[in-house]
């Protein structure tokens, strides 16, 4: 059993907590934010995770999590540190470590000789060397160690991890022997490595993972204007099993807390250090493109926007989360309402209105009277709506399904024009 201190209470932070706890470990979670850290005492989660209030609540009970209001006591009095704090987009797309340096600044009085210090957050590349320089401690090893949760997965993404990544900083090899065995319990294959290299192995994974759906979602508009079904292309594809079928689902643009943040930070990592990296602009300048190429699809095949009352089914970033951040939805909404569309919208995970959308309690609600409908996450409940009843309520049976998830016959056969991406529109 390790003592852990975990300085950020945030998703990340909060999801490593929990599960080392879960793990045996004895595990101090520090926030700045004293209405966080109270209801985190009192195993209240504000997040929608599946399972994490269940492990917090365990771990609370059991005395092996606690939460604590400023970063003292997780720094001092325990064998790692893991830094989950924000590296959000600073100034010309570089990561703004701002938060990162903060919490160094308070370590270098405060931990252990024989510390682990591990930086969990996302960081560029060369971070944590830089860092093993400001704590200016020869007595504490830093240590990358990227996190891979998706949003939705991030107890199961930890637990049964596909892989752990452990990175040493010069003097820190130690250091990262002991973080790698804080993940013995889950059985997963670790690389261990220098931490420049670490730290990349997180933003490569993100950018090629946003590449492959950029990529994706250019071939569907390919298949739009050709005549051929993304589908059957994707499947073909997928059956190169160097290939894979993961990721392979085009959609009205990626977006969410770590895509858009990742891919601008390894651009400008890049241009830093005078590397031409067209791939990744590439990326980047697709996806900043899908929103408005939804917009012209609802138009086309809706008409004038101006004053047309929309119905918006999804508002997330994706299915499972009640995420907003950097959502494609709300890129979709804030184009239609600049074309002058009355926008209302339904979804499972999002009660108050967003931006220029009138925030409904259900489906059907968002349809009546609608002069068309826009599916923009692909909440599997959405498949299942009762069509026929919805034909009857809406103003024009027009629906623009941006995730191709509704079922083509039902949904055609009760009387709609459905547009989906990258296939000829029914009916
Ligand atoms: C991602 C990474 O998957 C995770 O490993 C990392 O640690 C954090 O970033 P997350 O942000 O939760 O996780 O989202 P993810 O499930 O990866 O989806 C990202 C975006 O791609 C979403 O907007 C999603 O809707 C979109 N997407 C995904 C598609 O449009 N099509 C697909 O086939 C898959």
């Amino acid at each position: 059993m390790a003592r852990i201190g975990v300085v950020g209470a945030g998703y990340v932070g909060l999801t490593t907590a929990a599960c080392f706890a879960r793990l045996g470990h004895d595990v101090v979670c520090a926030d700045v934010e004293p209405a966080k850290v109270e209801s985190l005492s009192r195993a209240e989660v504000g997040a929608h995770e599946p399972g994490l209030p269940e492990l917090v609540e365990e771990g609370v009970r059991g005395k092996r999590l606690r939460f604590v209001l400023g970063n003292d006591e997780a720094l001092s009095g325990v064998d790692f540190v893991f830094l989950c704090v924000p590296t959000p987009t600073g100034a010309d797309g570089a990561a703004d470590l701002a938060a990162v340096h903060a919490v160094l600044r308070e370590a270098r009085g405060a931990v252990r000789p024989g510390c682990a210090v591990v930086l969990k957050s996302t960081v560029p590349p060369g971070t944590a060397e830089r860092v093993a320089g400001l704590l200016g401690r020869d007595d504490v090893g830093v240590v990358s160690n990227p996190e891979f949760l998706r949003e939705g997965h991030a107890v199961d993404d930890f637990l049964r991890p596909q892989r752990v990544v452990v990175g040493a900083s010069a003097g820190g090899e130690d250091a990262a022997r002991r973080v790698v065995g804080l993940y013995e319990g889950t059985g997963a294959p670790a690389v261990v490595t220098d931490s420049t290299s670490a730290e990349l192995v997180k933003y490569a994974s993100n950018c090629f993972l946003a590449m492959k759906l950029s990529y994706v979602n250019s071939l569907a508009e390919l298949c739009e204007r050709v005549g051929g079904d993304i589908s059957d292309v994707t499947e073909g594809m997928s059956l190169d099993d160097r290939i894979g079928t993961a990721f392979l689902e085009p959609g009205p643009g990626w977006g969410g807390s770590c895509f858009p943040k990742d891919t601008k930070a390894l651009l400008s990592a890049a241009e830093e250090a005078r590397v031409d990296f067209p791939l990744l602009r590439a990326t980047i300048g697709t996806n900043g493109h899908q929103a408005r190429r939804v917009v012209d699809l609802a138009r086309a095949a809706i008409g004038p926007l101006r004053g047309a009352r929309l119905g918006l089914l999804g508002l997330t970033f994706k299915a499972g989360t009640d995420d907003l951040r950097d959502s494609p939805a709300l890129a979709v909404a804030a184009l239609l309402a600049e074309e002058g569309a009355r926008l209302v919208g339904y979804d499972p995970c999002v009660r108050r209105d967003c931006g220029p959308v009138r925030v409904l309690g259900s489906a059907e609600e968002v349809a009546r009277g609608a002069d068309g409908l826009l599916v923009l996450t692909e909440w599997p409940e959405f498949a299942e709506l009762d069509w026929p009843a919805l034909a009857d309520s809406v103003h024009r049976r027009v629906i623009v399904d941006t995730r191709n998830l509704l079922p083509l016959d039902k949904v055609v056969e009760a009387g709609f024009h459905l547009v989906n991406l990258g296939r000829r529109a029914a009916a």
